[in-house]
């Protein structure tokens, strides 16, 4: 039987890319689900997947993290129905890209409002969950959290940056509350994440063709199955004293500061 057989496992972003596979990833551990994100019918899809794949039990909220209602509605669902939960995985997030001349408040408060503030929010609200279950947090950060510098990228890049700081701040609070708070700092992974920042199809192949390059161990970009390993093992009882780590998934790319 597996340690996550029967366990409260909440995904955020689950509709799509490496939330997604997270949520299947604990499906074929037979865990309890609670998956979230904005788009019901790719939530619902990805929820039929995980009921095939092995999950005991799945519940879909669909809900926009951005907003101080829909987090409450999320935590409180998954509170109803299960009454209980073991792991949170902040996954949801979302890039934004400027130059410093173009800036706009707009797009650093729609980054800043799902990569950093719905991550600690929703970290409150798990809290007393958590305790109980002495359970545990994973955040999906990325390598672009203090590995390079790319222009265009400064929203998202210090975003990251804060979700890292974020992530071994509330390690150390939670400390003594039994909570283990760890991140995962995936390299490229070939998700739809760019197309919703509003590049062609074309752009965004080609931005992943060359990334691939950038990432030293076999030269190509990260499978989503390896960063759901990682935050397999991180959430796992493998991992009883690592808090507060921020874990590169990203083949040596962090390594060449590009
Ligand atoms: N892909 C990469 O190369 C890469 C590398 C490092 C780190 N990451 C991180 O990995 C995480 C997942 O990204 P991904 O690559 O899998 O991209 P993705 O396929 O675009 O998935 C993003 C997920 O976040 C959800 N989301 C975005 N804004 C939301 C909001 N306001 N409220 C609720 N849900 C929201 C989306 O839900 P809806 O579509 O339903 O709104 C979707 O399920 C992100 O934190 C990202 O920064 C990605």
């Amino acid at each position: 039987m597996s340690e996550f057989e029967s366990k409260v496992v909440l995904v955020t972003g689950a509709s799509s890319g490496i939330g997604a596979a997270t949520a299947k990833g604990f499906s074929k551990h037979g865990a309890l689900l609670s998956l979230t994100g904005r788009n019901e019918e790719r939530l619902a899809q990805v929820a039929d997947e995980c009921k095939k794949l092995g999950a005991k039990d799945v519940l879909e909220v669909v809900g926009d993290v951005s907003k101080q209602d829909d987090m409450e509605k999320i935590i409180k669902e998954t509170a109803d129905k299960f009454g209980e939960m073991h792991v949170l995985v902040n996954n949801a997030g979302c890039s934004e890209w400027t130059l410093i001349e173009n800036f706009e408040l707009d797009k650093f408060d729609r980054c800043f409002n799902v990569n950093v503030r719905a991550v600690l929010y929703l970290t409150k609200l798990a809290l007393p969950y958590l305790e109980k279950s002495k359970g545990c947090v994973v955040n999906v950060s990325s390598i672009a959290s203090n590995m390079y510098c790319l222009p265009l990228n400064i929203i998202y890049t210090t975003s990251k940056a804060a979700c890292d700081h974020l992530t071994k701040a509330a390690a150390f609070e939670l400390a003594k509350n039994g909570i283990r708070v760890n991140a995962v700092n995936p390299g490229t992974v070939e998700t739809d994440i760019l197309l919703k920042v509003g590049i062609s199809k074309e752009q965004n192949d080609e931005i992943f063709n060359q990334q691939a390059n950038l990432h030293p161990l076999n030269e190509r970009n990260v499978e989503v199955e390896e960063v759901v390993d990682a935050i397999l093992f991180l959430a796992s009882d493998k991992a009883t004293m690592i808090t507060g780590s921020c874990l590169k998934v990203d083949g040596g790319r962090g390594l060449t500061g590009q």
